[in-house]
């Protein structure tokens, strides 16, 4: 017993049954996740295998990139449900998206509605190379809208790890953070395990997701956690229940 309480738990060990995705690229074909319905099943089924009951999966919002609007997103969720349920697979499964932070995002948030995760939570992404100049005044009026932001993985904007007080920053501009899972087995390299890990420990995330979009994000899954201390992820993985639906 002895060799098994000195081996690290794996990612998937972690994950308690009945655990909530929160972000996750699973709608078929509109965007860098799942390509083809089959693609969807394996995936969902995947998530399922490793505890998660419901989702919520967030197709990229990009200008010139992924230019999903809200009644594609949903149109494409209604016929991904249907065709979940004909492969007996009827667990809830709601879309959102995630929104990258620029012009576009400005004036979507002004003129209509935006999909949130539950109530008026949305998740929020920027550029890996650098943050909007006007950053600050994008998540001011995202509040002043009535929104709030859930940052999508902090820990992967690598212009922030030599600038920890940034996150800070974020924090009390009022910005929550979202770990992706993955960076705590040190799938996105060690840089992002280490400021994962040092976000964790200083208690900035407030939720978790697994960012899947390919079965190499799943296969990760069975590798072991690069973290000291797993008590702070644990907290973030239990925090999910938030989003639950009744
Ligand atoms: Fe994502």
């Amino acid at each position: 017993m002895f060799f098994f309480s000195k081996n690290k738990p794996t990612l998937k060990d972690l994950i308690p049954q009945g655990h909530i995705d929160i972000h996750s690229h699973l709608l078929p074909g509109i965007d860098d996740g799942a390509q083809t319905f089959e693609d969807t099943l394996r995936l969902t089924k995947a998530l399922q295998g490793f505890g998660v009951t419901q989702f919520i999966t967030t197709p990229h919002i990009i200008q010139h990139v992924w230019e999903n609007t809200h009644e594609g997103i949903v149109s494409k969720k209604t016929e991904t449900i249907q065709q979940l349920a004909k492969n007996d697979i009827t667990v809830p499964f709601n879309a959102a998206a995630e929104y990258l932070m620029d012009d576009q995002f400005v004036r979507l948030f002004k003129n209509q509605e935006l999909l949130t995760l539950k109530d008026n939570y949305i998740l929020v992404e920027m550029s890996y190379i650098n943050a909007p100049i006007q950053l600050y005044s994008i998540l001011f009026d995202l509040q002043v809208a009535g929104y709030i932001p859930i940052l999508a993985h902090p820990e992967r904007y690598l212009f922030y790890h030599n600038n920890f007080n940034e996150y800070t920053k974020l924090k009390r501009a009022g910005c929550l953070f979202q770990l992706n899972l993955l960076s705590v087995v040190g799938y996105y390299g060690s840089q992002i395990a280490k400021i994962a890990e040092e976000l964790l420990a200083k208690g900035m995330y407030t939720y978790v997701g697994t960012d899947v979009h390919h079965d190499n994000h799943i296969k990760a899954f069975d590798q072991k956690l690069k973290l000291k201390d797993i008590q702070p992820l644990k907290e973030a993985i239990a925090n999910n229940q938030f989003f639950k639906i009744d």
